[in-house]
């Protein structure tokens, strides 16, 4: 990390912590764990680093679809980073009726992989493609050498420097706790973007921007899996419903993932995710075909900083997902094959027919959904 780096974390930390409320110690543990760029092999990545706050807590690198491990050069998870922002309010992985149908909903993960936070949090310490630290007894080696060592064992109760098996486990344990409850403050589900205080009556929408909204809950249909109002999670519009979908997304020929060794990727460039039904199929789940090549609905909330989009970073515009949305079926567009060809929603999307004064409205609402607005005095 240079100079400029730290600058800019520092900063951005006085800038969200100035404006919260005071955090509990478990909160502030987790805090101090979450921006920790010693919890990797070699040093030098933190969870910030692809989930930082400037970036709506999404991957601060724009450049690549993916994100890149600690490990110098060619090491590329397979996904673009989500914001860790308003995950918390995913529930546990599992499924949901809806119009008479079980459809699978929550957890953590483009796939869904990790049943909440603190299972999630366990997760990226570990993977040689992030953070790389080859067992958690190094991660919680490298607490113990910390300057927050005392305030760890303060607040968890956990010995570090005794480190058997078990108590391994449990020091992990708790750290995974601390984060998730970090994850869980207003630092990270701010609710401030203009939309927020749109709602509130604080400000006004433009023209454009309120054309947008109506779009969105309307015609463009795109309420339907984001949706914005209050809904079963949260007191506030999510701009999800966590359920999964496949959308038809086209690979990305320029995911770096494909050109990693054999070892992480046997597939090479043929290499095809299929989201929750890959994870389903592992577990050796029943019908997991049906929900191959079926994502997460992401939060839209932050969508504005938060580029490139989808599950492989195949877009890098708002405007390009969004004519992907309009003209995905239209008989003059276009677009590559489905990365699935499977299950691809054909009800809700592809020939929606807005003109361009309608696709950059819709681009226009996203762009109020981007947290510390500050209303014009
Ligand atoms: C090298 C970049 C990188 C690092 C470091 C990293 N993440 Fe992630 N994170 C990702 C990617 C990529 C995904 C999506 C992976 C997938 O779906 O398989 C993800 C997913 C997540 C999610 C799920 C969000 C959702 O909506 O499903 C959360 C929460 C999260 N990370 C938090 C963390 C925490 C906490 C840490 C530190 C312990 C961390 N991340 C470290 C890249 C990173
Ligand atoms: C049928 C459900 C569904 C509908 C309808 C829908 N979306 Fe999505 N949206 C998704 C899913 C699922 C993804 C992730 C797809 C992927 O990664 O392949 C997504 C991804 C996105 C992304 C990228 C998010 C990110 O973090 O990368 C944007 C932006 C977006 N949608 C906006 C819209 C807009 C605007 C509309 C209306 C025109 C809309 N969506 C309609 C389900 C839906």
């Amino acid at each position: 990390m240079n100079k400029i780096q730290l600058v800019i974390i520092a900063v951005a930390l006085l800038a969200t912590s100035g404006t919260c409320a005071a955090l509990s110690d478990e909160e502030e543990l987790g805090k101090l764990l979450y921006f920790d760029t010693n919890l990797s092999t070699p040093a030098g990545q933190s969870c910030a680093s692809c989930h930082h706050p400037t970036a709506g807590f999404a991957d601060p690198d724009n450049d690549q679809p993916v994100s890149q491990g600690v490990l110098p050069m060619k090491r590329f998870g397979n996904r673009n980073s989500p914001t860790a922002a308003y995950a918390a309010y995913s529930p546990d992985f599992g499924t949901i009726t809806e119009d008479g149908e079980t459809l699978y909903a929550g957890g953590q993960f483009w796939d869904g992989r990790a049943k909440d936070l603190v299972e999630q949090a366990k997760g990226p310490f570990l993977n040689p493609l992030e953070m790389n630290n080859p067992n958690k007894r190094t991660v919680i080696v490298k607490i113990n050498n910390s300057d927050y060592a005392d305030f760890f064992e303060e607040v968890t109760d956990v010995n570090l420097t005794y480190l058997s098996g078990s108590n391994v486990e449990l020091a992990y344990q708790k750290t995974a706790e601390a984060i998730a409850a970090y994850e869980n403050t207003s630092e990270l589900n701010q609710f401030s973007s203009k939309y927020d205080l749109y709602l509130a009556g604080d400000v006004e929408l433009t023209g454009e921007e309120m054309m947008g909204l109506e779009l969105f809950e309307g015609k463009a249909l795109c309420s339907q899996c984001h949706p914005s109002e209050p809904g079963p999670y949260a007191d506030q519009a999510l701009f999800t419903d966590y359920t999964y979908d496949n959308l038809g997304t086209p690979k990305n020929p320029d995911n770096p993932f494909y050109t990693l060794p054999k070892k992480f990727n046997p597939d090479g460039a043929n290499f095809v995710d299929y989201g929750l039904g890959g994870f389903l199929m592992s577990g050796g789940v029943a019908g997991w075909e049906n929900e191959a090549g079926k994502v997460k609905v992401p939060t839209l909330r932050n969508i504005g900083v938060t580029s490139p989009y989808m599950h492989n970073g195949v877009f890098g515009s708002l405007e390009e997902v969004v004519d992907f949305y309009n003209t995905r079926d239209n008989a003059t567009a276009v677009w590559p094959a489905p990365e699935v060809a499977e299950n691809v929603n054909i009800g809700e999307l592809g020939d929606l027919g807005l003109n361009e004064t309608e696709v950059t409205a819709l681009v226009a609402f996203m762009e109020t959904l981007t947290d510390g607005y500050a209303a014009p005095a």
